[in-house]
């Protein structure tokens, strides 16, 4: 067995974050407990509901008794077939696949958190293990508007002292109005060269709020790691469908977390990415 292996899970418990969107969490050690593969923050697993599809989630949590998570957006056929499973219905799941965050060395850095929208599955599962270490950390969250905002509650309880929480909405329906890249940029602009050279961002969410960042993170040479988005038909580098030009390079085998060196060779980012046919299409 391999990360590629289907597993067959069933779901153990249901959270209702938020209107659209549903935390499915099961549990990884279910028939499988010799052959489990521990994930690491920032990878995917291909999730498949039998009739339906196969499709690409971040895992947005997950512990040492085996037990993972996906947050999941209910926007389509496959996302609302996901939607509507209960506790004990059966899922296929393939990984942990992809690239990781990889963690600063020591608790020198600070370190920023930035998501948007469902981008912030990715991120929560980083967050556990800043936490788990008793790294400092700033989160900065975006989301259109104020009921769209995801894991407030659980975010309320971490402990003030190591973690700082800025929110956003495009409407201004809840925290600063405006993007989660405008605030950063709005919170560094009074550092100074060494303060700035300290900074390692961690982001998940919208790409044209990633480009955004990365221009900022290259404006000021600050460290980023990014999390991108295709659509995925394999979620193992078979098909090309994620495959991003000039280099070729797949999100699901390169990816999905890119640094900064490598995202300054991506001529697609923040540019262009492919609908179902492979078709190159503007990213929006
Ligand atoms: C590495 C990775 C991690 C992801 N993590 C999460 C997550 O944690 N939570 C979550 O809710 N979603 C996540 N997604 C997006 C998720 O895979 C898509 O929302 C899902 O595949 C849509 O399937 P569907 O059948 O419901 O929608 P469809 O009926 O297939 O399509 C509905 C609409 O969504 C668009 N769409 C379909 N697939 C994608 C895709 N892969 N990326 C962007 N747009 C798409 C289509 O173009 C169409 O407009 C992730 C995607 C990737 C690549
Ligand atoms: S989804 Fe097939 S190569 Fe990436």
């Amino acid at each position: 067995m391999t990360e590629n292996t289907i597993r067959t899970v069933s779901i153990k418990r249901i959270i209702n974050e938020c209107h659209g969107v549903k935390t499915i969490i099961f549990n990884m050690k279910e028939n499988n407990p010799n052959k489990y593969i521990h994930p690491k923050p920032g990878q995917f697993v291909m999730i498949w509901v039998p009739g339906v599809d196969e499709i690409p989630m971040s895992i947005s949590g997950y512990g040492e008794d085996g037990n993972w998570s996906i947050t999941v957006k209910n926007i389509g056929e496959c996302t609302n077939a996901l939607h509507n499973l209960k506790i004990g219905d059966y899922i296929g799941v393939r990984g942990p696949l992809g690239t990781y965050f990889k963690l600063p060395e020591d608790n020198s850095k600070q370190i920023f958190l930035i998501g948007g929208g469902i981008g912030m599955a990715a991120l929560k599962a980083l967050s556990t293990e800043l936490i788990n270490r008793r790294f400092n950390f700033t989160v900065i969250e975006g989301a259109k508007i104020e009921s769209d905002l995801i894991y407030m509650d659980e975010f309320q309880i971490y402990n003030e002292e190591i973690s700082q929480f800025h929110y956003c909405t495009d409407d201004g329906s809840y925290g600063v109005k405006g993007f989660a890249s405008d605030i950063f940029e709005n919170i560094i602009k009074d550092y100074n060269k060494n303060d700035i050279s300290n900074l390692i961002v961690y982001a998940c969410g919208p790409e044209l709020m990633l480009y955004k960042l990365f221009q900022i993170c290259e404006k000021h040479n600050i460290e980023l790691y990014a999390s991108l988005e295709r659509i995925m038909r394999c979620g193992c580098g078979i098909c090309g469908l994620c495959a991003m030009d000039p280099l070729g390079l797949l999100v699901c085998k390169d990816g999905p977390v890119f640094d900064s060196l490598t995202l300054s060779k991506i001529e697609d980012f923040g540019k262009h990415k492919r609908d179902f046919s492979g078709k190159k299409i503007p990213v929006e």
